[in-house]
């Protein structure tokens, strides 16, 4: 089989945003698109050569054709072995696990997470390095010079590879394993998690629906909830993924599993319902009559989490991204741990797992995840949370008051404003950024402006430092707001306000988010001038 080297030319946009390069489906089929991205991979990560490199995607449109491309690149590019999930199908955590179980040089992730997918819709890859984590910032940047200059890639053509086929396949001098997507995963999950006393609580009439929204986890969910743990067939909805992931957006959050939250306020909710994205690392909780936020779930987590199995010697750190809500701070400090505060996107926890530093982190994007692997997982949750009701016999909503009573209630929204030129939204942060000097001291409403800057990052284990992370205006430990431009959007430029407020009053328990938050909303409006600056009256969505 003849190993090729083909001219191209640069495209000039690879350039890599929060979670890998993300674009329409139709910017990637243009001629020698993915292969110039790979190319410049392969270029840029030499160490990769005579390594083995791990290749799987969420399986939508598209994933199949650029997995095929991957691996006939790979073998041009002296890679030692291939092991792809049958199918094409791994789910993010669980190839982040495979790429640290087999040791290898690294791994191509096929996904746009949750955005829609088929002809019309997004796709994306992840180029994620030896350890399972996302590349770093350092490398994304190498590789993005690398592709404005690249000028020819190599491939093995006439590739004859079955991907159906389990077992190993030869070509040329790399051999290609395809894999069963779930064993290694579920495997893992049972040294974590006590699957006995799950199952016993599904025994004894515990109730869980489960929706994998036509999209990666359906498998996963099929073989760990139902053949493992014994819930019933009925507790999944859309378990078989589609390439165009049923026409849905499969993004678990208000908006988007809005149906489960309906499910969980009728007759007959069960005692948790669950979602998780495209591509297997987002996760949705809730209980019957009531939604755990992102940043509730860490919190409450973090608090009952050394009582699981594979959490028992205790938790070494804390961590979460800069927007998500400081519930789990006031976690922390009860357990005595280090509490870290990172930049939005999951690659900067990585190092402090590898440091020993960290046990559990999250994000208010509806992310979470322990040191089980190096990417958040959807269904890592949703076992967590069915380990701490197995293990306390409490319900969801027990379980959130009795955290809210010690903690403290942390009240959060996310108001996302898409759409908008890149100009209009430069323009809201500039304003916010020249304003920050100003605020210190002053009052709004019941709050008084303790701090108001830019959030940047020095990573306290390699020392590099991420600037330009976002804007926050802080009251104290009573609110916060902050802004942020999202770096994953395909379409326009998407502003992000975050809204937190913390309540310690025991009348607060119930407030609903929309009510506790209303009042600091007013004051967002004032201080940030989003509806001011862009015409823009309302946001698109919240979450
Ligand atoms: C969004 C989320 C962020 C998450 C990322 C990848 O990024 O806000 O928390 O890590 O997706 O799933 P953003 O579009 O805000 O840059
Ligand atoms: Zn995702």
């Amino acid at each position: 089989m003849p190993i090729r080297e083909l001219q191209t030319k640069p495209y000039n946009d690879q350039k890599s945003g929060t979670a890998g390069l993300r674009k329409k489906v139709a910017v990637f089929q243009q001629p020698h698109y993915l292969e110039n991205f790979l190319q410049s991979v392969f270029d840029v990560e030499t160490s990769l050569r005579g390594k083995t490199l791990i290749i799987g995607g969420d399986g939508r449109y598209y994933n199949r054709e650029a997995i095929y491309t991957a691996i006939a690149m790979a073998a041009a590019n002296g890679v030692a072995k291939v092991v792809v999930g049958q199918g094409g199908l791994l789910s993010t955590p669980a190839a982040s696990h495979l790429i640290r179980l087999r040791q290898a040089g690294g791994g191509f992730l096929f996904t746009a997470s949750h955005n829609p997918a088929g002809p019309d819709g997004d796709f994306g890859i992840k180029f994620n390095v030896a350890g399972g984590g996302q590349a770093p910032e350092g490398l994304t940047t190498r590789i993005y010079e690398h592709s404005k200059t690249i000028q020819r890639y190599r491939v093995a053509e006439g590739m004859n590879l079955d991907l159906d086929r389990r077992g190993v396949q030869k070509l040329e001098e790399m051999e290609i394993e395809v894999v069963d997507c779930v064993e290694d995963y579920a495997a893992l999950m049972q040294s974590l998690f006590d699957f006995d006393r799950i199952r016993d609580w599904f025994r004894k009439g515990g109730t869980l629906r489960f929706d994998a929204m036509h999209a990666v986890t359906g498998p996963y969910a099929q073989r760990i909830l139902v053949e493992q743990l014994g819930a019933p067939g009925s507790a999944l909805m859309n378990a078989c993924p589609l390439e165009d992931f049923g026409g849905g957006h499969p993004d678990p959050n208000l908006i988007y599993a809005r149906h489960l939250v309906e499910l969980v306020n009728g007759a007959g909710a069960p005692d948790l319902a669950a979602a998780s994205d495209g591509d297997g690392d987002r996760n949705m909780i809730l209980g019957r009559g009531i939604f755990i936020s992102p940043g509730d779930s860490l919190a409450m987590l973090a608090a009952h989490l050394d009582k699981l199995p594979g959490y028992r010697g205790g938790l070494k750190g804390l961590a979460r991204s800069m927007p998500t809500c400081r519930a789990v701070d006031q976690v922390a400090k009860a357990l005595r741990v280090e509490c870290h505060e990172t930049p939005t996107g999951w690659k900067f926890f990585a190092n402090l797992f590898d440091a020993g530093r960290l046990t559990l982190c999250g994000e208010e994007s509806f992310g979470t995840s322990s040191s089980h692997t190096r990417e958040k997982d959807g269904l890592w949750a949703v076992l967590a949370w069915l380990n701490v009701l197995a293990h306390t016999g409490l319900s969801v909503r027990q379980i959130a008051q009795e955290h809210w009573r010690r903690f403290g209630r942390h009240y959060f929204a996310r108001h996302d404003y898409e759409g908008l030129s890149a100009a209009a939204a430069a323009s809201v942060m500039q304003a916010l950024a020249e304003a920050c000097p100003q605020l210190p001291g002053k009052r709004y409403g019941e709050w008084s402006v303790t701090q108001a800057d830019e959030f940047g990052y020095r990573d306290p284990v390699d020392g590099s430092l991420a600037v330009g992370q976002g804007l926050s205006v802080v009251f104290g430990d009573a609110a916060r707001i902050v802004l942020r431009q999202s770096g994953t959007g395909t379409e326009g430029a998407t502003l992000r306000l975050y809204l937190e407020r913390c309540e310690k009053l025991e009348t607060a328990l119930d407030w609903d988010a929309n009510t506790a938050l209303a009042p600091l909303a007013q004051i967002a409006e004032r201080i940030v001038r989003i509806g001011e600056l862009t015409g823009r009256k309302a946001p698109n969505l919240i979450t």
